[in-house]
Protein backbone atom coordinates (compact mmCIF):
# COMPACT_ATOMS: atom_id res chain seq x y z
CA UNK A 1 0.00 0.00 0.00
CA UNK A 2 2.56 2.09 0.83
CA UNK A 3 3.69 2.84 -2.63
CA UNK A 4 0.07 3.65 -3.50
CA UNK A 5 -0.18 6.62 -1.69
CA UNK A 6 3.63 7.51 -2.36
CA UNK A 7 2.09 7.73 -5.81
CA UNK A 8 -0.99 9.70 -4.83
CA UNK A 9 1.25 12.33 -3.36
CA UNK A 10 3.32 12.35 -6.23
CA UNK A 11 1.02 12.08 -9.23
CA UNK A 12 1.89 15.00 -11.04
CA UNK A 13 5.42 13.14 -11.55
CA UNK A 14 3.44 10.09 -12.39
CA UNK A 15 0.99 11.57 -14.87
CA UNK A 16 3.97 13.51 -16.72
CA UNK A 17 6.64 10.77 -16.84
CA UNK A 18 3.58 8.76 -18.59
CA UNK A 19 2.83 11.87 -20.89
CA UNK A 20 6.36 11.96 -21.86
CA UNK A 21 6.06 8.04 -22.64
CA UNK A 22 3.67 8.63 -24.46
CA UNK A 23 4.46 11.54 -26.50
CA UNK A 24 7.50 10.16 -27.66
CA UNK A 25 5.75 7.37 -28.58
CA UNK A 26 3.22 8.83 -30.79
CA UNK A 27 5.28 11.57 -32.17
CA UNK A 28 7.97 9.09 -32.84
CA UNK A 29 5.08 7.30 -35.10
CA UNK A 30 6.01 8.54 -38.21
CA UNK A 31 9.39 7.03 -38.32
CA UNK A 32 9.02 4.26 -36.04
CA UNK A 33 10.28 0.55 -36.99
CA UNK A 34 6.44 -0.77 -37.91
CA UNK A 35 7.60 -4.54 -37.01
CA UNK A 36 9.63 -5.68 -33.81
CA UNK A 37 12.16 -8.16 -35.09
CA UNK A 38 13.18 -9.45 -31.91
CA UNK A 39 10.61 -10.30 -28.80
CA UNK A 40 12.23 -12.73 -27.22
CA UNK A 41 14.57 -9.64 -25.29
CA UNK A 42 11.69 -9.89 -22.85
CA UNK A 43 12.51 -11.52 -19.88
CA UNK A 44 9.21 -13.70 -19.71
CA UNK A 45 10.86 -15.47 -16.73
CA UNK A 46 11.36 -12.67 -14.03
CA UNK A 47 9.89 -13.56 -10.77
CA UNK A 48 6.82 -11.80 -9.08
CA UNK A 49 7.57 -8.71 -7.59
CA UNK A 50 7.38 -8.84 -4.15
CA UNK A 51 6.98 -5.77 -2.67
CA UNK A 52 7.02 -3.65 -6.06
CA UNK A 53 9.28 -0.76 -7.13
CA UNK A 54 7.16 2.14 -7.65
CA UNK A 55 5.16 3.79 -10.36
CA UNK A 56 8.44 6.14 -11.35
CA UNK A 57 10.61 3.04 -11.78
CA UNK A 58 8.12 0.63 -13.28
CA UNK A 59 7.03 2.96 -15.82
CA UNK A 60 11.34 3.63 -16.68
CA UNK A 61 10.67 -0.68 -17.11
CA UNK A 62 8.13 -0.26 -19.45
CA UNK A 63 10.47 2.12 -21.48
CA UNK A 64 13.35 0.10 -21.20
CA UNK A 65 11.68 -3.18 -21.29
CA UNK A 66 8.83 -2.96 -23.93
CA UNK A 67 8.54 0.25 -25.56
CA UNK A 68 11.72 -0.96 -28.00
CA UNK A 69 9.87 -4.55 -28.41
CA UNK A 70 6.61 -2.95 -29.72
CA UNK A 71 5.56 -2.69 -33.33
CA UNK A 72 4.35 0.52 -33.94
CA UNK A 73 0.71 -0.44 -35.17
CA UNK A 74 -0.21 3.48 -34.84
CA UNK A 75 2.65 4.57 -37.60
CA UNK A 76 1.17 5.25 -40.87
CA UNK A 77 2.70 2.40 -42.66
CA UNK A 78 1.23 -0.69 -40.79
CA UNK A 79 -0.76 -1.61 -43.30
CA UNK A 80 -1.49 -5.32 -41.92
CA UNK A 81 -4.72 -6.67 -41.08
CA UNK A 82 -7.05 -3.76 -40.74
CA UNK A 83 -5.22 -1.44 -37.86
CA UNK A 84 -6.44 1.70 -37.07
CA UNK A 85 -4.18 4.09 -35.19
CA UNK A 86 -5.35 6.55 -32.53
CA UNK A 87 -6.14 10.04 -33.13
CA UNK A 88 -4.94 12.66 -30.72
CA UNK A 89 -7.94 13.08 -29.53
CA UNK A 90 -9.25 9.61 -29.40
CA UNK A 91 -5.98 9.24 -26.99
CA UNK A 92 -7.56 12.10 -24.68
CA UNK A 93 -10.35 10.52 -24.40
CA UNK A 94 -8.87 6.99 -23.91
CA UNK A 95 -6.79 8.28 -20.93
CA UNK A 96 -10.12 9.99 -19.38
CA UNK A 97 -11.61 7.23 -20.19
CA UNK A 98 -8.88 5.40 -17.48
CA UNK A 99 -8.76 8.39 -15.03
CA UNK A 100 -12.37 8.53 -14.39
CA UNK A 101 -12.95 5.28 -14.43
CA UNK A 102 -16.50 4.59 -14.46
CA UNK A 103 -18.35 1.32 -14.66
CA UNK A 104 -20.56 2.00 -17.73
CA UNK A 105 -23.54 -0.50 -17.29
CA UNK A 106 -26.28 1.90 -17.32
CA UNK A 107 -27.96 5.25 -16.14
CA UNK A 108 -27.65 5.39 -12.36
CA UNK A 109 -26.29 8.39 -11.27
CA UNK A 110 -23.83 9.02 -14.21
CA UNK A 111 -23.84 10.64 -17.61
CA UNK A 112 -22.40 7.95 -18.97
CA UNK A 113 -25.27 6.22 -20.43
CA UNK A 114 -26.22 9.34 -22.40
CA UNK A 115 -23.16 9.47 -23.78
CA UNK A 116 -23.35 5.78 -25.29
CA UNK A 117 -26.14 6.37 -26.98
CA UNK A 118 -25.51 9.83 -28.25
CA UNK A 119 -22.09 8.30 -29.87
CA UNK A 120 -24.75 5.27 -31.15
CA UNK A 121 -26.73 8.19 -32.68
CA UNK A 122 -23.91 10.12 -34.24
CA UNK A 123 -22.75 6.67 -35.74
CA UNK A 124 -26.10 6.28 -37.32
CA UNK A 125 -26.14 9.57 -38.49
CA UNK A 126 -22.46 8.70 -39.95
CA UNK A 127 -23.26 5.72 -41.71
CA UNK A 128 -26.90 6.93 -43.00
CA UNK A 129 -29.21 5.10 -41.23
CA UNK A 130 -31.94 6.47 -39.35
CA UNK A 131 -31.28 6.95 -35.36
CA UNK A 132 -33.47 5.89 -32.68
CA UNK A 133 -34.98 3.30 -35.63
CA UNK A 134 -31.54 1.43 -34.82
CA UNK A 135 -30.11 1.14 -31.47
CA UNK A 136 -27.17 -0.61 -30.16
CA UNK A 137 -23.83 -0.56 -28.03
CA UNK A 138 -20.49 -0.20 -27.87
CA UNK A 139 -18.93 -3.84 -27.82
CA UNK A 140 -15.26 -4.99 -27.28
CA UNK A 141 -15.21 -5.61 -31.28
CA UNK A 142 -16.64 -6.72 -34.16
CA UNK A 143 -16.41 -10.21 -32.98
CA UNK A 144 -18.34 -9.51 -30.34
CA UNK A 145 -21.09 -7.46 -32.22
CA UNK A 146 -21.38 -10.39 -34.45
CA UNK A 147 -22.13 -12.59 -31.61
CA UNK A 148 -25.08 -10.33 -30.49
CA UNK A 149 -26.12 -10.38 -34.19
CA UNK A 150 -26.58 -14.13 -34.05
CA UNK A 151 -27.89 -14.74 -30.29
CA UNK A 152 -30.56 -11.35 -31.46
CA UNK A 153 -31.49 -12.59 -34.87
CA UNK A 154 -32.20 -16.07 -33.63
CA UNK A 155 -34.38 -14.98 -30.88
CA UNK A 156 -36.15 -13.22 -33.43
CA UNK A 157 -36.76 -16.06 -35.56
CA UNK A 158 -37.68 -18.40 -33.08
CA UNK A 159 -39.89 -15.64 -32.23
CA UNK A 160 -41.56 -15.46 -35.10
CA UNK A 161 -43.05 -19.11 -34.67
CA UNK A 162 -43.47 -18.80 -31.10
CA UNK A 163 -40.49 -20.65 -29.52
CA UNK A 164 -38.27 -18.56 -27.07
CA UNK A 165 -34.56 -19.78 -27.76
CA UNK A 166 -33.69 -17.29 -24.78
CA UNK A 167 -35.62 -19.55 -22.30
CA UNK A 168 -35.66 -22.70 -23.48
CA UNK A 169 -32.16 -22.82 -25.63
CA UNK A 170 -31.24 -23.39 -29.10
CA UNK A 171 -32.20 -27.00 -29.24
CA UNK A 172 -35.43 -25.17 -28.98
CA UNK A 173 -35.13 -24.23 -32.46
CA UNK A 174 -33.37 -27.48 -34.57
CA UNK A 175 -34.93 -25.86 -37.58
CA UNK A 176 -32.97 -22.77 -37.50
CA UNK A 177 -30.59 -22.55 -41.18
CA UNK A 178 -27.85 -19.57 -41.45
CA UNK A 179 -26.92 -18.42 -45.01
CA UNK A 180 -23.29 -16.95 -46.35
CA UNK A 181 -21.25 -16.57 -48.76
CA UNK A 182 -18.21 -15.35 -47.04
CA UNK A 183 -18.18 -15.02 -43.23
CA UNK A 184 -15.38 -13.50 -41.39
CA UNK A 185 -13.31 -15.69 -39.13
CA UNK A 186 -14.68 -13.97 -36.16
CA UNK A 187 -18.39 -14.55 -37.47
CA UNK A 188 -17.15 -18.30 -37.59
CA UNK A 189 -15.83 -17.82 -34.20
CA UNK A 190 -18.97 -16.94 -32.97
CA UNK A 191 -21.00 -19.37 -34.90
CA UNK A 192 -19.33 -21.84 -32.33
CA UNK A 193 -19.77 -20.00 -28.99
CA UNK A 194 -23.56 -19.37 -29.92
CA UNK A 195 -24.01 -23.11 -30.71
CA UNK A 196 -25.13 -22.99 -33.96
CA UNK A 197 -22.10 -24.69 -35.13
CA UNK A 198 -18.78 -23.37 -37.29
CA UNK A 199 -19.37 -25.92 -39.65
CA UNK A 200 -23.72 -25.59 -39.78
CA UNK A 201 -23.39 -22.85 -42.92
CA UNK A 202 -25.47 -22.86 -45.76
CA UNK A 203 -22.64 -22.03 -48.49
CA UNK A 204 -23.88 -19.51 -50.96
CA UNK A 205 -21.90 -18.88 -53.88
CA UNK A 206 -20.07 -15.87 -55.19
CA UNK A 207 -19.99 -14.04 -58.03
CA UNK A 208 -17.81 -15.05 -60.56
CA UNK A 209 -14.24 -13.17 -59.96
CA UNK A 210 -15.47 -11.35 -56.50
CA UNK A 211 -16.53 -12.53 -53.14
CA UNK A 212 -19.70 -10.83 -53.49
CA UNK A 213 -22.91 -13.17 -52.75
CA UNK A 214 -24.82 -14.48 -55.68
CA UNK A 215 -27.85 -13.37 -55.42
CA UNK A 216 -29.41 -16.19 -57.60
CA UNK A 217 -27.46 -18.46 -55.45
CA UNK A 218 -29.12 -17.14 -52.18
CA UNK A 219 -32.69 -17.10 -53.46
CA UNK A 220 -32.27 -20.68 -55.06
CA UNK A 221 -30.91 -22.01 -51.51
CA UNK A 222 -33.73 -20.02 -49.13
CA UNK A 223 -36.25 -21.09 -51.44
CA UNK A 224 -35.29 -24.72 -51.17
CA UNK A 225 -34.59 -24.26 -47.08
CA UNK A 226 -37.31 -26.11 -45.58
CA UNK A 227 -35.85 -24.72 -42.08
CA UNK A 228 -38.65 -22.70 -40.02
CA UNK A 229 -35.87 -19.63 -39.04
CA UNK A 230 -33.07 -18.32 -41.41
CA UNK A 231 -30.24 -15.90 -40.79
CA UNK A 232 -29.14 -14.58 -43.50
CA UNK A 233 -25.25 -13.27 -42.91
CA UNK A 234 -24.35 -10.51 -45.75
CA UNK A 235 -21.02 -8.50 -46.06
CA UNK A 236 -20.44 -4.59 -46.61
CA UNK A 237 -16.99 -4.89 -47.76
CA UNK A 238 -15.77 -8.63 -47.32
CA UNK A 239 -12.47 -8.50 -45.66
CA UNK A 240 -9.86 -9.14 -48.67
CA UNK A 241 -11.78 -7.70 -51.66
CA UNK A 242 -13.91 -4.96 -49.69
CA UNK A 243 -16.33 -6.52 -51.99
CA UNK A 244 -20.18 -4.99 -51.00
CA UNK A 245 -23.11 -7.67 -51.58
CA UNK A 246 -26.16 -5.64 -53.16
CA UNK A 247 -27.57 -5.50 -49.92
CA UNK A 248 -31.06 -4.28 -51.61
CA UNK A 249 -31.30 -7.86 -53.10
CA UNK A 250 -30.60 -9.28 -50.45
CA UNK A 251 -32.94 -7.70 -47.91
CA UNK A 252 -35.91 -8.17 -50.42
CA UNK A 253 -35.08 -12.13 -50.51
CA UNK A 254 -34.90 -11.81 -46.12
CA UNK A 255 -38.25 -10.17 -46.13
CA UNK A 256 -39.64 -12.42 -48.41
CA UNK A 257 -38.19 -15.49 -46.83
CA UNK A 258 -38.93 -14.13 -43.16
CA UNK A 259 -34.90 -13.83 -42.59
CA UNK A 260 -33.13 -11.85 -40.01
CA UNK A 261 -30.76 -10.07 -41.97
CA UNK A 262 -27.22 -9.47 -40.39
CA UNK A 263 -24.56 -7.61 -42.02
CA UNK A 264 -21.21 -8.22 -41.04
CA UNK A 265 -19.61 -4.43 -42.22
CA UNK A 266 -17.23 -7.12 -43.31
CA UNK A 267 -13.26 -6.09 -42.39
CA UNK A 268 -15.54 -3.76 -39.94
CA UNK A 269 -15.35 -0.90 -41.75
CA UNK A 270 -17.29 -1.24 -44.83
CA UNK A 271 -19.99 1.18 -43.08
CA UNK A 272 -18.18 4.05 -43.35
CA UNK A 273 -17.70 4.15 -46.75
CA UNK A 274 -21.46 6.21 -46.24
CA UNK A 275 -18.75 8.94 -45.42
CA UNK A 276 -17.16 8.88 -48.72
CA UNK A 277 -19.57 10.43 -51.29
CA UNK A 278 -17.90 8.58 -54.21
CA UNK A 279 -18.58 5.13 -52.71
CA UNK A 280 -21.80 5.82 -50.27
CA UNK A 281 -24.01 3.72 -52.92
CA UNK A 282 -22.00 0.58 -52.14
CA UNK A 283 -24.12 0.21 -48.79
CA UNK A 284 -27.35 1.11 -50.40
CA UNK A 285 -29.90 -0.80 -48.26
CA UNK A 286 -27.56 -1.44 -45.25
CA UNK A 287 -30.83 0.38 -43.63
CA UNK A 288 -32.59 -2.66 -43.98
CA UNK A 289 -30.08 -4.77 -41.85
CA UNK A 290 -31.84 -6.09 -38.88
CA UNK A 291 -28.66 -6.19 -37.25
CA UNK A 292 -25.20 -4.74 -38.53
CA UNK A 293 -21.80 -5.12 -37.07
CA UNK A 294 -18.90 -2.63 -36.96
CA UNK A 295 -16.09 -1.55 -35.61
CA UNK A 296 -14.10 1.97 -33.86
CA UNK A 297 -10.91 0.60 -33.46
CA UNK A 298 -10.34 0.44 -37.19
CA UNK A 299 -11.56 3.24 -39.70
CA UNK A 300 -12.24 5.82 -36.68
CA UNK A 301 -8.94 5.45 -35.13
CA UNK A 302 -9.75 4.85 -31.46
CA UNK A 303 -7.81 2.86 -29.78
CA UNK A 304 -8.67 -0.93 -29.03
CA UNK A 305 -10.99 -2.00 -27.74
CA UNK A 306 -14.12 -0.38 -29.44
CA UNK A 307 -16.02 -2.64 -31.45
CA UNK A 308 -20.08 -1.36 -32.64
CA UNK A 309 -23.49 -3.19 -32.68
CA UNK A 310 -26.43 -1.66 -33.98
CA UNK A 311 -30.20 -3.28 -34.38
CA UNK A 312 -33.06 -2.48 -35.31
CA UNK A 313 -34.96 -4.60 -32.49
CA UNK A 314 -33.27 -3.64 -29.49
CA UNK A 315 -36.13 -4.99 -27.45
CA UNK A 316 -34.56 -8.64 -28.38
CA UNK A 317 -31.30 -7.43 -27.96
CA UNK A 318 -32.16 -6.65 -24.26
CA UNK A 319 -34.09 -9.62 -23.75
CA UNK A 320 -31.21 -12.33 -24.98
CA UNK A 321 -28.47 -10.40 -22.83
CA UNK A 322 -30.60 -9.14 -20.02
CA UNK A 323 -28.70 -9.44 -16.32
CA UNK A 324 -31.10 -10.14 -13.64
CA UNK A 325 -30.56 -9.77 -10.03
CA UNK A 326 -32.55 -7.74 -7.40
CA UNK A 327 -29.27 -5.69 -6.19
CA UNK A 328 -29.16 -4.45 -10.30
CA UNK A 329 -32.45 -3.86 -10.46
CA UNK A 330 -32.11 -0.07 -9.45
CA UNK A 331 -35.22 1.15 -11.42
CA UNK A 332 -33.45 3.77 -12.81
CA UNK A 333 -35.16 5.26 -16.28
CA UNK A 334 -32.74 5.18 -19.41
CA UNK A 335 -30.38 2.70 -21.21
CA UNK A 336 -28.95 -0.02 -19.32
CA UNK A 337 -26.14 -1.21 -21.11
CA UNK A 338 -25.48 -4.22 -19.05
CA UNK A 339 -28.36 -5.89 -20.79
CA UNK A 340 -27.07 -5.21 -24.00
CA UNK A 341 -23.83 -7.51 -24.85
CA UNK A 342 -21.90 -10.03 -22.64
CA UNK A 343 -20.22 -8.33 -20.50
CA UNK A 344 -21.69 -6.80 -16.93
CA UNK A 345 -19.40 -4.04 -16.11
CA UNK A 346 -18.24 -2.20 -19.10
CA UNK A 347 -15.46 0.41 -19.64
CA UNK A 348 -16.51 3.61 -20.42
CA UNK A 349 -15.53 2.61 -24.28
CA UNK A 350 -18.01 5.59 -25.66
CA UNK A 351 -15.37 8.25 -24.39
CA UNK A 352 -12.95 8.18 -26.98
CA UNK A 353 -15.11 8.31 -29.28
CA UNK A 354 -17.39 11.09 -28.02
CA UNK A 355 -14.43 12.96 -28.03
CA UNK A 356 -12.95 11.73 -31.23
CA UNK A 357 -16.40 12.68 -33.13
CA UNK A 358 -16.67 15.87 -31.45
CA UNK A 359 -13.50 17.11 -32.52
CA UNK A 360 -13.58 16.23 -35.92
CA UNK A 361 -16.81 15.42 -36.41
CA UNK A 362 -18.02 14.26 -40.20
CA UNK A 363 -15.45 15.81 -42.37
CA UNK A 364 -12.75 14.65 -40.44
CA UNK A 365 -13.35 10.90 -41.01
CA UNK A 366 -14.60 11.34 -43.99
CA UNK A 367 -11.63 12.86 -45.06
CA UNK A 368 -9.61 10.01 -43.52
CA UNK A 369 -11.69 7.58 -45.28
CA UNK A 370 -11.38 9.34 -48.83
CA UNK A 371 -7.81 9.21 -47.91
CA UNK A 372 -7.04 6.01 -47.34
CA UNK A 373 -9.47 4.93 -50.22
CA UNK A 374 -7.12 7.02 -52.88
CA UNK A 375 -3.89 5.53 -51.31
CA UNK A 376 -5.43 2.21 -52.29
CA UNK A 377 -6.12 3.27 -55.67
CA UNK A 378 -2.80 4.49 -55.92
CA UNK A 379 -0.74 1.58 -54.69
CA UNK A 380 -2.97 -0.66 -57.25
CA UNK A 381 -2.04 1.38 -60.22
CA UNK A 382 1.28 1.48 -59.07
CA UNK A 383 1.60 -2.37 -59.04
CA UNK A 384 -0.72 -3.11 -61.54
CA UNK A 385 1.76 -1.47 -64.02
CA UNK A 386 5.07 -2.93 -62.65
CA UNK A 387 6.52 -5.51 -64.80
CA UNK A 388 7.27 -7.91 -61.61
CA UNK A 389 3.92 -8.05 -59.50
CA UNK A 390 0.30 -8.97 -59.92
CA UNK A 391 -2.74 -7.07 -58.52
CA UNK A 392 -4.64 -9.75 -57.66
CA UNK A 393 -8.26 -7.53 -57.57
CA UNK A 394 -8.77 -4.35 -57.89
CA UNK A 395 -9.70 -2.11 -54.81
CA UNK A 396 -13.20 -1.50 -53.71
CA UNK A 397 -12.04 0.26 -51.17
CA UNK A 398 -9.06 0.63 -49.16
CA UNK A 399 -7.42 -3.01 -49.24
CA UNK A 400 -5.08 -3.66 -52.03
CA UNK A 401 -4.18 -7.71 -52.62
CA UNK A 402 -0.81 -8.20 -54.58
CA UNK A 403 1.93 -10.38 -55.03
CA UNK A 404 5.36 -10.77 -57.20
CA UNK A 405 5.28 -12.81 -60.22
CA UNK A 406 6.20 -16.26 -59.45
CA UNK A 407 5.19 -18.81 -56.68
CA UNK A 408 3.87 -18.90 -53.58
CA UNK A 409 7.36 -20.19 -51.66
CA UNK A 410 8.55 -16.83 -53.45
CA UNK A 411 6.01 -14.78 -52.93
CA UNK A 412 6.26 -16.20 -48.61
CA UNK A 413 9.94 -15.57 -48.52
CA UNK A 414 9.27 -11.98 -50.00
CA UNK A 415 6.57 -10.79 -47.86
CA UNK A 416 9.06 -11.70 -45.07
CA UNK A 417 11.66 -9.35 -46.34
CA UNK A 418 9.44 -6.90 -46.64
CA UNK A 419 8.25 -7.01 -42.56
CA UNK A 420 12.11 -7.12 -41.74
CA UNK A 421 12.71 -3.90 -43.89
CA UNK A 422 10.17 -2.55 -40.44
CA UNK A 423 9.82 0.28 -42.79
CA UNK A 424 5.96 -1.13 -43.73
CA UNK A 425 4.10 -4.31 -42.18
CA UNK A 426 1.95 -5.97 -44.64
CA UNK A 427 -0.21 -9.27 -43.97
CA UNK A 428 -0.90 -12.50 -46.19
CA UNK A 429 -3.83 -13.62 -47.25
CA UNK A 430 -5.28 -16.12 -50.27
CA UNK A 431 -7.34 -15.22 -52.87
CA UNK A 432 -8.64 -17.27 -55.90
CA UNK A 433 -6.01 -19.57 -54.69
CA UNK A 434 -2.76 -17.60 -54.84
CA UNK A 435 -0.55 -16.36 -52.05
CA UNK A 436 -0.38 -12.53 -51.62
CA UNK A 437 0.04 -9.69 -49.79
CA UNK A 438 -2.69 -7.65 -48.40
CA UNK A 439 -2.56 -3.77 -47.56
CA UNK A 440 -5.05 -2.41 -45.81
CA UNK A 441 -4.94 1.67 -45.41
CA UNK A 442 -6.82 2.28 -42.37
CA UNK A 443 -4.49 4.86 -40.73
CA UNK A 444 -5.14 8.98 -40.28
CA UNK A 445 -1.62 9.48 -40.56
CA UNK A 446 -1.22 7.63 -43.66
CA UNK A 447 0.25 10.01 -46.60
CA UNK A 448 1.86 11.23 -49.88
CA UNK A 449 5.11 10.69 -48.73
CA UNK A 450 4.62 7.05 -47.00
CA UNK A 451 2.93 5.66 -50.15
CA UNK A 452 6.86 6.54 -51.46
CA UNK A 453 8.47 5.00 -48.99
CA UNK A 454 6.31 1.87 -49.62
CA UNK A 455 6.42 1.64 -53.15
CA UNK A 456 10.56 2.33 -52.69
CA UNK A 457 10.95 0.23 -50.26
CA UNK A 458 9.37 -2.84 -52.47
CA UNK A 459 11.15 -1.33 -55.80
CA UNK A 460 14.44 -1.88 -53.59
CA UNK A 461 13.25 -5.57 -52.57
CA UNK A 462 12.28 -6.58 -56.04
CA UNK A 463 15.50 -5.30 -57.71
CA UNK A 464 17.55 -7.25 -55.05
CA UNK A 465 15.67 -10.28 -56.01
CA UNK A 466 16.81 -9.92 -59.08
CA UNK A 467 20.77 -9.30 -58.37
CA UNK A 468 20.50 -12.43 -55.86
C1 LIG B 1 -15.73 -8.35 -41.15
C2 LIG B 1 -15.04 -8.44 -39.89
N1 LIG B 1 -15.73 -8.92 -38.87
C3 LIG B 1 -15.16 -9.06 -37.69
C4 LIG B 1 -13.83 -8.72 -37.50
C5 LIG B 1 -13.27 -8.92 -36.17
O1 LIG B 1 -13.09 -7.68 -35.61
P1 LIG B 1 -12.52 -7.49 -34.16
O2 LIG B 1 -11.08 -7.84 -34.29
O3 LIG B 1 -12.77 -6.08 -33.89
O4 LIG B 1 -13.24 -8.41 -33.24
C6 LIG B 1 -13.08 -8.18 -38.52
C7 LIG B 1 -11.68 -7.82 -38.36
O5 LIG B 1 -10.96 -7.58 -39.31
C8 LIG B 1 -13.70 -8.05 -39.76
O6 LIG B 1 -13.04 -7.56 -40.78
Amino acid sequence: MAHMFDDLAHLDDILDATRKIARDYVRGGDDAPVTCRDISAFDLERPLPNTGTGTMSALQRIKDDIVPLLACSIGPRYLGFVTGGTTPAALAGDWLASAIDQNATGPEGSVTSSVEQQVINWICDMARLPRHIFDGTLTTGATASNLLGIVTGRQWCGEQIGIDVDDNGAVALPSFAVFAATPHASMVKDLSVAGVGRNNVIKIATLPGTEATDIADLARKLSQSDAKAKLVIASAGTVNATDFDDLVAIADLCAAHGAWLHVDVDAAFGMFAALDDRRVHLIAGLERADSITSDGHKWLNVPYDCGIFLTRHIGILEKCFRAFAPYLDTGTAGNHYINRGVENSRRFRALPLWLAIEAYGRDGFAGIIRRNCDQACDLANWVAQHPKLDLLRTPQLNVVMFCAKGNDAANRALLNRINATQKLFLTPTVYEGRFGFRAAFSNWRTGANDLAIVVSTLEALLSDQDDA
